[in-house]
C-alpha cells in the first residue's frame, strides 16, 4: 500500500507569475508559496509578451525553488511529490514548468501531477479550511470567467461561462482606455474607492445565447462612448468611471451567481481567481452569503493571482483518486481536466 505524499511541492508558470509551493498534505498547512511576478517587466509593453515571459520562467524558477526549500527548512529528499501546472497557458510558459518538474521526480523517485489551472484556482478558497460539496464556483481572472457546479473533487461540471472578455479582461482593457497602465484591474479598484458608482451609465449585458452566459465587451464599447464625451480626462472623471464600470462588472457576476444558486440546491459559494481580490466584489460575496444564509467562501489574497499553493493543494487531494501521472505528462493549451465537463 502505498503512503499518500506528505510534502507536495506545487509549481505554476502558466503566464505571469512564477510560482513555487510546499504544501504539508499531513498537517493541512502550507509551509511557504512563493511568487515572482513579472508584472513590471510585462507592463511596459501593455500586456503579456509570451517570449518575454517564457524567458523569465526559465531564470527565476530554480532560484525560486531553492528559496521555498530553504524556508520550508525541508531538505530535497523530503519532498514526496511535486505537482505542476499542465494546462491551460502559454505553452512555452507552461513547457519551464512542466520540464522542471519532470525532472526533479524522475531525479527524487516522486510522483508526478499534471493539474488544470483554473480546477487549481476552483478550489482555492478551500486551502486552509473544509469543503462542503456542492459548491458553486466562480473563477474570475484575466483569462477566464466561469461558473461551476462541484459535486466532488472529481465532478466538476461547467453550468456558464462568458461568451467574449473575461472580467479581469474588460478591466485591464478599460484601465488602457483609460490610460492607467496594466494590469487594470488592481488601479481601477483603488480609484473606483473614491469615485460615484452611480456617476456614469453602463448596462449590464444580455447574452442571446441563454442565461447561462455572460459578457463584458459591450463595457468596453460603452467606456469607449463615454470617454468620448468627457474628455479631457481628469482625476475625478477617472474615479467615477472606474467606479461606474466596476460596478457593473461586479452586478454582472452576482447577478449571475444569484441565478445559479437559485436553479440548484448548494451548500456553499466560492470565488476565486484575480479578479477575487477585488474589493468591491469582495464585500458583496460576502453580504451574498449573509442573505442567502450558505457559506460563501473568498480564496484569501495570497491564492487568488496565479500560486503554486493552490496546485500543491489539488494535487493533495487527488492522490486518493488515482494516483500520479508519468513522465509522458505534456504541457496543452486545451483545457484536460480529470474531473471538467467542458
Ligand atoms: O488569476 P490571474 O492572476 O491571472 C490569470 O490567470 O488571468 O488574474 C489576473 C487578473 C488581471 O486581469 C487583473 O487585472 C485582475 O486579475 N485583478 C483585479 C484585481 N487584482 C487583479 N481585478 C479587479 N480588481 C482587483 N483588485
Ligand atoms: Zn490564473
Amino acid at each position: 500500500m502505498s503512503l499518500a505524499p506528505r510534502f507536495i511541492l506545487g509549481i505554476d508558470t502558466s503566464c505571469d507569475e512564477t510560482s513555487v509551493a510546499i504544501y504539508d498534505a499531513l498537517e493541512k498547512r502550507m509551509l511557504v508559496n512563493l511568487v515572482s511576478s513579472q508584472v513590471a517587466l510585462h507592463a511596459r509593453h501593455g500586456g503579456v509578451v509570451p517570449e518575454l515571459a517564457s524567458r523569465e520562467h526559465s531564470e527565476n524558477l530554480t532560484p525560486l525553488f531553492e528559496t521555498a526549500l530553504l524556508n520550508s527548512g525541508l531538505r530535497l529528499s523530503d519532498l514526496n511529490a511535486v505537482a505542476v501546472t499542465n494546462t491551460p497557458g502559454l505553452i512555452g510558459c507552461l513547457l519551464v514548468g512542466t520540464s522542471f518538474a519532470k525532472a526533479l521526480s524522475y531525479r527524487l523517485k516522486i510522483p508526478l501531477y499534471a493539474i488544470n489551472h483554473l480546477e487549481a484556482h476552483l478550489f482555492s478558497p478551500f486551502i486552509g479550511g473544509d469543503i462542503e460539496f456542492p459548491f458553486l464556483g466562480l473563477v474570475v481572472s484575466g483569462g477566464h470567467t466561469a461558473f461551476y457546479r462541484v459535486g466532488s473533487f472529481s465532478d466538476i461540471e461547467l453550468v456558464g461561462q462568458t461568451v467574449d472578455d473575461a472580467a479581469g479582461e474588460a478591466f485591464d482593457k478599460c484601465a488602457k482606455l483609460m490610460g492607467l497602465g496594466y494590469p487594470g484591474g488592481p488601479m481601477i479598484d483603488k480609484l473606483a474607492r473614491q469615485g460615484d458608482p452611480l456617476a456614469y451609465a453602463f448596462t449590464i449585458p444580455k447574452v442571446k445565447m441563454g442565461p447561462q452566459y455572460l459578457s463584458f465587451s459591450g463595457i468596453k464599447t460603452a467606456l469607449h462612448h463615454h470617454l468620448q464625451a468627457a474628455l479631457p480626462l481628469d482625476e475625478t472623471k477617472r474615479k467615477n468611471l472606474s467606479a461606474s464600470l466596476q460596478a457593473t462588472v461586479v452586478e454582472t457576476l452576482l447577478r449571475k451567481a444569484k441565478h445559479f444558486l437559485d436553479e440548484h440546491k448548494y451548500a456553499g459559494f466560492a470565488l476565486s481567481g484575480g479578479v477575487a481580490m477585488n474589493s468591491l466584489l469582495r464585500e458583496r460575496v460576502a453580504l451574498l452569503g449573509a442573505q442567502r444564509g450558505i457559506s460563501c467562501v473568498i480564496a484569501k489574497p495570497e491564492f487568488c493571482t496565479d500560486n503554486g499553493g493552490m496546485i500543491a493543494f489539488l494535487a493533495a487531494h487527488r492522490e486518493a483518486e488515482g494516483g500520479p501521472f508519468t513522465l509522458s505528462t505534456t504541457p496543452s493549451k486545451k483545457i484536460q481536466a480529470r474531473g471538467l465537463k467542458t
